[in-house]
């Protein structure tokens, strides 16, 4: 019997805990996940109690996915790509790190069979989560990028990476995106805009039956960007697909076998 864990915060109202119990639950696991607050600035003493306790896994969420990298003893490509992490395997002391969010931003996209390939993405947002987008539009080769933020510095330097790993970019404020937007073909936000029921930060002008619609945000699962779009007729995805998506992958990485996805989305989705 092994323990994981979610570090972050906030992280009281982490669905990760729900999530990797049911996939123990299915796969008759008696390991245990929990939810661990710890603040800004106090990364390093958590993670020191963690390997105490012979932590044998844990995920890593908002403020640390960036920080958490300099706590790592191996880095796989997949993080060291991003510069992020969000899933860590404790072997013996020695801290190994992998992003998982790049995959589970792509999952719910290929089981649409939907085409990333020569598509023209704006992306709002410019954090961590945006990051690991970035790195996924690239890979599927994705045929240019738009990345609007309220802190425009910040879009400037994901537009500078966007660039490097071969994608064609902009950067703008996002109160500046072109009132229409038709000529995207993808629209993603990753920023957390929505969380709080705020109304979608663009017009959705433009947006069409062809539009891949797809928001980071799964609390609330319809946000107003989500509801808009719908009535624009676009293809919607949801927030909630890219968190089982990265669940999936850790439970992958930690366990050696394929995660139960459906005892997983229905324990999230609060359906028997
Ligand atoms: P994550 O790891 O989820 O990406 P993050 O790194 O804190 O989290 O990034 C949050 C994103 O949401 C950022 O792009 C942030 O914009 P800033 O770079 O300007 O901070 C964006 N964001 C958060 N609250 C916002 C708001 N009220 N209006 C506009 N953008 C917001």
């Amino acid at each position: 019997m092994s323990t994981y864990a979610v570090i972050g915060d906030p992280i009281d109202h982490s669905l990760s805990p729900n999530i990797h119990s049911a996939a123990f639950r299915e796969m008759n696991m008696e390991h245990t996940y929990i939810a661990y607050r710890i603040p800004k600035g106090e990364l390093e003493e958590g993670v020191e109690s963690l390997k105490k306790i012979k932590i044998a896994g844990f995920n890593v969420t908002i403020p640390h996915k960036i920080e958490m990298m300099r706590f790592l003893d191996k880095i796989d490509e997949s993080c060291s790509i991003i510069g992020a992490v969000n899933t860590v395997v404790n072997e013996n002391g020695m801290l190994k790190g992998y992003n998982t969010d790049m995959d589970g931003f792509l999952d719910p996209i290929k089981k649409r069979n939907l085409q990333i390939e020569g598509s023209r993405v704006l992306l709002l947002g410019a954090g961590g989560a945006a990051r690991a987008i970035v790195a996924g539009f690239a890979k599927e080769h994705a045929k240019s990028i738009t990345i609007a933020n309220r802190t425009t510095n910040k879009a400037k330097e994901l537009a500078e990476f966007s660039q490097k790993i071969g994608l064609e970019s902009k950067f703008v404020n996002i109160d500046n995106v072109e009132n229409n937007v038709e000529k995207y073909n993808i629209i993603v936000n990753a920023t957390s805009i929505g969380l709080k029921n705020e109304q979608c930060p663009i017009s959705l002008e433009g947006v069409n039956k062809n539009t891949i619609a797809y928001d980071i945000v799964y609390m609330p699962m319809n946000t107003d960007f989500l509801k808009k779009a719908r009535e624009k007729e676009a293809i919607i995805i949801y927030g909630y697909e890219m968190l089982l998506g990265q669940a999936a992958r850790a439970f992958e990485i930690w366990h050696g076998v394929e995660a139960p996805y459906n005892a997983m989305k229905r324990a999230l989705l609060g359906v028997a």
